[in-house]
């Protein structure tokens, strides 16, 4: 049997893509840098999880000149399901070099080693970002995506160009996913329905932007992975597809909620638009449907539950940690 190779696999996405591989009888490795973006014990402890079940992950940063060429050479895997990037709508104010770095560089680097292994099947990330100023909705992924409108998409967009670019020279199968924000236990501390749950919990006041008119087309964890399997294992050689939940919900509805399965009510701050934010987001999946029967099951209300429930246990048990270590 030959090996996967996940990169991002300690990142929230990766984790549960690399495990439900594993899972399956899949030999799989894991790369990762671990960057500090958010809590590396974090990182740390999905990794631990996945390195109990027998995936390893060599720790290197993608973008590297050799890193990709050597990781074929070493592993020879049949596939690559290629995660780890720069994520974040808001951080490129902070370091916009790590998006170039990791997204633009890093994929470029993955395609470039597989033209010399064109056997090897790409399952790769992109997002429901590169819709941008898009008006249509549901987003078809026929639709204009030549309007990104933040730092983010626009590197998304790019390594969509060159993903078609490498597949027309080289015919190296590739697959990208556009993904509608993702949540679910072991996920991500930047993301709003991670932030919102802390600061309802401890009584802080939330900003919603926009003053609220905001939807989003908001993703269960265990519906994205079917996805990326189903991507993984049909017999397209070249694609786009949107993986989105195609049922989008006000913000309103989304902080109610998390105020329900958290017993607490919210303070809502109602804010401007941020430079970079879209105003809507709506999966139109019927070409993911046809291809791969992707068909995501789990409503906002049963997956906030499942998430604030890993929540709860993942704070209890840090607290306790951080208390053993203080004595
Ligand atoms: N979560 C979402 O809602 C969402 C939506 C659209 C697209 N995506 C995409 O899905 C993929 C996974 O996202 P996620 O939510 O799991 O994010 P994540 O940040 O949890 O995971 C990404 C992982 O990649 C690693 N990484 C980053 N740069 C690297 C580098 N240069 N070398 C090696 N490792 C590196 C990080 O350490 C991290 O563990 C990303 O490509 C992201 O852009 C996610």
């Amino acid at each position: 049997m030959r090996e996967i190779i996940v990169t991002g696999a300690a990142g929230f996405i990766g984790f549960h893509v690399a495990k439900a591989l594993r899972e399956r009888g899949e030999k799989v490795v894991g790369v990762d840098n671990f960057n500090p973006y958010y809590d590396v014990s974090l990182k740390r402890s999905r990794a631990a999880i996945l390195s109990e079940l027998g995936v390893p992950i060599v720790e290197a940063d993608i973008s590297g000149e050799t890193v990709f060429k050597d990781l074929l050479q070493q592993y020879a895997p049949s596939q690559i399901i290629h995660l780890a990037a720069q994520a974040g709508a808001r951080y490129w104010l902070q370091d916009p070099d790590s998006y170039m770095r990791s997204n633009v560089s890093g994929f470029y680097r993955l395609l470039d080693a597989c033209k010399d292994t064109p056997s090897v099947r790409v399952i790769w990330a992109s997002s429901s970002s590169v819709y941008g100023s898009n008006k249509k909705i549901p987003f078809s992924v026929d639709d204009r995506t030549d309007q990104p409108t933040g730092l983010y998409a626009a590197t998304k967009k790019c390594n969509e160009i060159l993903a078609y670019t490498y597949h027309h020279l080289f015919q190296i199968p590739l697959i990208g996913l556009r993904f509608f924000t993702v949540y679910g236990p072991w996920g991500r501390p930047d993301m709003a329905y991670f932030r919102f749950t802390e600061s309802i919990w401890k009584g802080e006041p939330i900003d919603l932007y926009n003053f609220g008119k905001m939807r989003r087309d908001f993703t269960y964890i265990d519906d994205i992975v079917k996805g990326v399997l189903g991507a993984l294992d049909c017999s397209v050689h070249y694609g786009l597809y949107n993986l989105g939940n195609s049922t989008p919900v006000w913000l309103d509805e989304f902080v109610e909620t998390i105020e329900r399965h958290l017993g607490k009510k919210a303070q809502i701050r109602r804010v401007e638009m941020q430079p970079g934010e879209m105003i809507e987001t709506y999966a139109d999946i019927s070409q993911s449907k046809r291809d791969f029967g992707f068909t995501p099951q789990t409503s906002l209300d049963v997956g906030m539950h499942h998430f604030i429930q890993w929540w709860k246990n993942y704070t209890k048990s840090n607290l306790e940690r951080v208390k053993l270590t203080l004595g």
